[in-house]
C-alpha cells in the first residue's frame, strides 16, 4: 500500500493523480493552497478551468490541509516553477514518513537560477528527488492516452520506487540515471515551443518549425551538457520527445501564447491570457544561465528579446537565419 500526496491541483497534479488511482494498492491525495479550488474539485470531480471534460477518480481525494502530508510514503510535486520553493519550505515539517519526493515540474527557480529537483533537496535536505518527465500532456495522460515518460535519480532504488507505484497499462515509465539531463530538456524545450509558437503566428511553414526544433535542440543539449548532464539523455523521451510533443501540439500552453505573440499580442497579454506559461519564465532563467556558462542560445537569445525587450518577432527571425555561416555540426 503507497500513500500518495500530490501537491498543486492544476492539470498535471490531477492528471498523475488519475494514474496513481489505477494502481489498486495506492491511495491517492490531492492537495491545493486554494480551499475555492479544493471544493469545486470535491463538488465537481472535474477541474472546469485546467481540465475540463476530465472526470477524476473517485479514489482520489481533495484537500487544503497541508499537514495531511505527514502520512505520505510518495510526495509529487505538481506545482508551477514560481512557487515551488514556497510549497517545499510548507511541507518540509511533513515528511517524516516519506520515502521520496517526485518533481514533475518544469522550469527553474526563478531567484537562485537552480534546477527545481535542487530546490526542493535545498528545503527537503533529508530525502532522494526523483524527476519525472517526458512527453506526456496532461489532458492525455488524464484519460489514459499512451504515453511514455522517465523517473530519473541518482537514487537508484527511488526510481524503481516510481516506476512500481505510477506504471499502469498506458503510463509506461522508465528508469534513468540522468536527472539533471532530464529536467534540463524539459524545462528549456518550453522556450522552443514558446519559439514554435511565434514561427505559426508570423505565419511560417512546417520547414520553419522543423528548423528551429532541430537547432533548439542543439541549444538545448550544448547548455544541459556545460551545466553536467549526459548528452545522450538529450536524445531520449525527456528530451527529443517532450520538444515534438511540445513544439507541435495544440495541448501546449507555451506554443499558443507563442502563436498569440507571432500574431501581434504582447508578451505579457499573451501569457495573461493563456495562465502557466512556464517557457516565458525559463527563457529568463536559461538566457542567465547560458551567459553565466558562457554558452551560445542564439534561439533563446533571440527569444529573450521579443519576450522582454521589445524586439519584433519578425526581426529577431531575420536575424537569426543571417547569422554568420557556418557547419551544421
Ligand atoms: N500541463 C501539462 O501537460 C504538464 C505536463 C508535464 C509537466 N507539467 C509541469 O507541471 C507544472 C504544473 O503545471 P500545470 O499544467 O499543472 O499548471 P496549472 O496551471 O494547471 O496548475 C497549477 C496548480 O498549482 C497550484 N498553484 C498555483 N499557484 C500556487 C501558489 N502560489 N502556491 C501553491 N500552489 C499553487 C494550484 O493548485 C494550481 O491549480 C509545471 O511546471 C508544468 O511545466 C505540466
Amino acid at each position: 500500500m503507497s500513500n500518495i500526496f500530490i501537491l498543486g491541483s492544476g492539470s498535471f497534479g490531477l492528471a498523475i493523480a488519475n494514474i496513481a488511482a489505477c494502481v489498486e494498492s495506492n491511495n491517492v491525495t490531492v492537495w491545493s493552497a486554494f480551499k475555492d479550488e479544493i471544493d469545486a474539485l470535491i463538488k465537481d470531480r472535474e477541474h472546469k478551468q485546467k481540465l475540463p471534460g476530465v472526470k477524476i477518480s473517485e479514489k482520489v481525494r481533495f484537500t487544503d490541509d497541508i499537514t495531511k502530508a505527514q502520512n505520505a510514503d510518495i510526495i509529487v510535486f505538481g506545482i508551477p516553477s514560481s512557487f515551488v520553493r514556497s510549497v517545499a519550505k510548507n511541507v518540509k515539517p511533513y515528511t517524516d514518513n516519506c520515502k521520496c519526493i517526485v518533481n514533475t515540474g518544469k522550469g527553474f527557480d526563478e531567484s537562485t537560477l537552480k534546477l527545481l529537483s535542487v530546490t526542493i533537496a535545498e528545503e527537503i535536505p533529508d530525502k532522494p528527488v526523483v524527476v519525472l518527465s517526458g512527453p506526456s500532456h496532461a489532458e492525455e495522460v488524464a484519460i489514459g492516452i499512451p504515453t511514455a515518460v522517465v523517473a530519473a535519480s541518482d537514487d537508484a532504488s527511488s526510481a524503481q520506487l516510481v516506476q512500481d507505484t505510477f506504471s499502469t497499462p498506458t503510463f509506461r515509465i522508465y528508469t534513468g540515471t540522468d536527472p539533471k539531463g532530464c529536467e534540463i530538456g524539459g524545462a528549456l524545450k518550453n522556450i522552443i515551443a514558446l519559439g514554435a509558437g511565434v514561427c505559426d503566428g508570423l505565419g511560417c511553414g512546417d520547414n520553419t518549425r522543423a528548423a528551429l526544433m532541430t537547432r533548439g535542440m542543439t541549444e538545448i543539449a550544448r547548455l544541459g551538457v556545460a551545466m553536467g548532464a549526459k548528452t545522450e539523455t538529450f536524445a531520449g523521451l525527456t528530451g527529443l520527445g517532450d520538444l515534438i510533443v511540445t513544439c507541435t501540439s495544440m495541448h501546449s500552453r507555451n506554443r499558443r501564447a507563442g502563436i498569440l505573440i507571432g500574431q501581434g499580442v504582447s508578451a505579457t497579454d499573451a501569457v495573461k491570457q493563456i495562465g502557466t506559461v512556464e517557457g516565458y519564465h525559463c527563457c529568463k532563467a536559461a538566457h542567465q544561465i547560458a551567459k553565466n556558462y558562457g554558452v551560445e542560445m542564439p534561439i533563446t537569445e533571440g527569444l529573450y528579446a521579443v519576450l522582454f525587450e521589445g524586439a519584433d518577432a519578425k526581426d529577431i527571425l531575420g536575424k537569426l537565419l543571417s547569422r554568420p555561416q557556418k557547419k551544421e555540426i
